[in-house]
């Protein structure tokens, strides 16, 4: 907030906010914002939010403005008519380039960051053993078995904290540089018979049907050796890809966890449902299958202060002495563009608009 306010801008912030996030008014009253009980969208010159904006909301913007939030383009089609319709400027944070000048822009990471913790920690409350190895008087107790499936920045978060808490961790991916980055964080590279998969800007390319086939078969002992096996495998605008059948999870032993961080987005374990834990009867019990949902709001404060420092710092990009003004000559602000002067600037997604009609 003061970032901002360094920047010549006014703010106001609609009272209580923050609150979930453990900020209270005082906070934000204390670094300078206006506090009003409900903001008036058309009162606005910049609107920065979190999710995305409302239809009716956008429309209530007055053209000119600019917004900054996720926006789902991919999903949120209407929300995305609606900007455009009302002559908004918008910037998705899901389209900001991944080149490292845009790194503290990126708040597709820094929440990543904080979903691959926290799906550590969910499997580890629900797994009825320890992760580190114990040699005591009464015996040794092997260290958990970790396997971590999609080494993107989530992925990684959750080999370093699987390693801190002590487990044995083993990761795949598809990306050529991921066995580097896999093993820069400790945990060991599970190589497949399997052609690396690069597609453009630092994401995967979707495999095609044989090898992703083939892919679960290689995986297929990997998955019935792991205790807790973490998804976290995904493909921009397309739905997550299937890792992990049931009959995988059927072949790990009971009291195993299975963390799939891609519930929302049609997951990477057959049958994970988005916000439930299923028991899944193998022989012995049951392993527990997690469809963990909007992980990074459930550590509300540590996620906003990464996520408002990404918004800040794209914002400051647009930002001379205290006026917003686009510059499309800079490739960051281009490219996380989604609309401007009623027209939808990402090509992908005036695509699918224009396909509805
Ligand atoms: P993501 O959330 O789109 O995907 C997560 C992971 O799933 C990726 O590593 C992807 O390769 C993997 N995956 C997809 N299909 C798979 C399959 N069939 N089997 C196994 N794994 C599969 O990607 P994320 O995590 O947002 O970013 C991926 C990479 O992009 C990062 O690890 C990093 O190298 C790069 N990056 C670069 C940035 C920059 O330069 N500014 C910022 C953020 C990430």
């Amino acid at each position: 907030m003061r970032q901002l306010m360094d920047l010549g801008l006014d703010l106001v912030v609609e009272s209580q906010a923050g609150t979930a996030a453990g900020y209270g008014n005082a906070a934000y009253a204390a670094a300078g914002a206006s506090i009003v009980p409900e903001l008036t969208a058309a009162s606005l010159d910049v609107l920065l939010h979190v999710r995305p904006l409302e239809p009716e909301t956008a429309r209530e913007l007055r053209p000119g403005t600019v917004t900054i939030g996720f926006a789902s383009p991919g999903s949120e089609l209407p929300g995305v008519d609606a900007l455009a319709g009302a002559g908004v400027t918008s910037f998705a944070l899901e389209l900001v380039p991944r080149i490292s000048r845009a790194q503290s822009t990126d708040a597709l990471s820094s929440q990543a960051l904080v979903s691959g913790y926290r799906a550590v920690l969910e499997a580890a409350v629900r797994y009825p053993r320890f992760f580190p190895l114990y040699m005591t008087a009464a015996g040794t107790i092997p260290p958990a078995r970790v396997l971590v499936l999609g080494a993107g920045v989530a992925g990684l978060q959750a080999i370093g904290t699987a390693k801190r808490l002590g487990a044995r961790v083993s990761a795949n991916d598809i990306r050529a540089a991921s066995a580097e980055e896999v093993a820069s964080m400790g945990g060991t590279f599970i190589q497949l018979d399997l052609d690396a998969a690069d597609g453009g800007g630092g994401y995967a390319r979707e495999l095609g049907k044989d090898r992703a086939i083939r892919q679960r078969a290689l995986l297929a002992p990997h998955v019935g050796a792991a205790d807790i096996l973490i998804t976290t495998a995904a493909i921009p605008g397309r739905a997550a890809p299937l890792l992990v059948t049931t009959d995988m999870v059927g072949a790990m032993r009971a009291g195993s966890v299975v963390v799939d961080l891609a519930a929302e987005s049609g997951g990477n374990v057959e049958g994970v449902i988005a916000g439930q834990d299923l028991q899944i009867p193998v022989d012995g019990g049951s392993v527990t299958l997690v469809g963990l949902q909007d992980a990074a709001s459930s550590m509300p404060s540590d996620a906003s202060r990464l996520f408002a420092k990404n918004v800040a710092n794209l914002l400051a990009l647009m930002t001379t002495e205290g006026k917003v003004v686009p510059d499309f000559d800079d490739e960051v602000v281009a490219g996380a563009c989604l609309t401007h002067g009623g027209a939808v600037r990402h090509a992908a997604t005036a695509g699918a608009l224009e396909a509805l009609r």
